[in-house]
């Protein structure tokens, strides 16, 4: 099948690649998608590893019958958030933004992704998001596992309010 050609002359619309490249770039604002794809895999990392904590406070707490190293309240918001990590902060985010935005241009051999800084803007978000779900701690915690589905979640001790 015949491909639309670009002229050569065509000026990219991306900013070109600092001359040397530094750690500190990852931690920009950066448009091409194979720096957005290390900082999801990375991040993704980070939080997995916030989510294995949580894992081991909870096998912790199981690893005898009389245990009270997590009060139950407290149990129940490491697992809802052990789950909500794992799965939109770790599998998703590492999947289809990590791998997803670093393999895919090049697959299809493209420059990048059709809207970097919306693809940049989208992962900035996923840090953030992240912090706001940790600080739902301060407020108790969701507790109603990580399908906050009703009406668990409207009778835990703190409500799906706190996610
Ligand atoms: C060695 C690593 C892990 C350990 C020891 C662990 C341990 C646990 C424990 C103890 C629970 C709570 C069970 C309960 O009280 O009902 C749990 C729930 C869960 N885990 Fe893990 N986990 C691990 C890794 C993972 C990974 C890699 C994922 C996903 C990628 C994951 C996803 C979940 C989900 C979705 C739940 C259910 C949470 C909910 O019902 O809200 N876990 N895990």
């Amino acid at each position: 099948m015949a491909q639309a050609q670009l002229p050569l002359s065509t000026p990219l619309l991306l900013p070109e690649h600092p001359k040397a490249w530094r750690w500190y770039h990852y931690f920009t604002f950066n448009l091409d998608h194979k720096v957005i794809g290390i900082q999801y895999l990375v991040t993704a990392f980070i939080f997995y590893l916030i989510g294995g904590l949580m894992a081991v406070a909870m096998r912790t707490e199981l690893a005898t019958a009389d245990s009270d190293f997590l009060n139950p309240n407290l149990y129940n918001a490491f697992m809802t958030n052990h789950g909500t990590i794992m799965i939109f902060f770790w599998v998703v985010p590492a999947a289809i933004g990590g791998f997803g935005n670093y393999l895919v241009p090049l697959m299809v051999g493209a420059r990048d992704m059709a809207f970097p800084r919306l693809n940049a803007l989208a992962f900035w978000l996923n840090p953030l998001a992240g912090a706001l779900l940790l600080a739902s701690f301060f407020f108790g915690g969701a507790q109603a596992g990580w399908t906050a589905y009703p009406p668990l979640s409207t009778i835990t001790a703190t409500t799906a309010q706190s996610m």
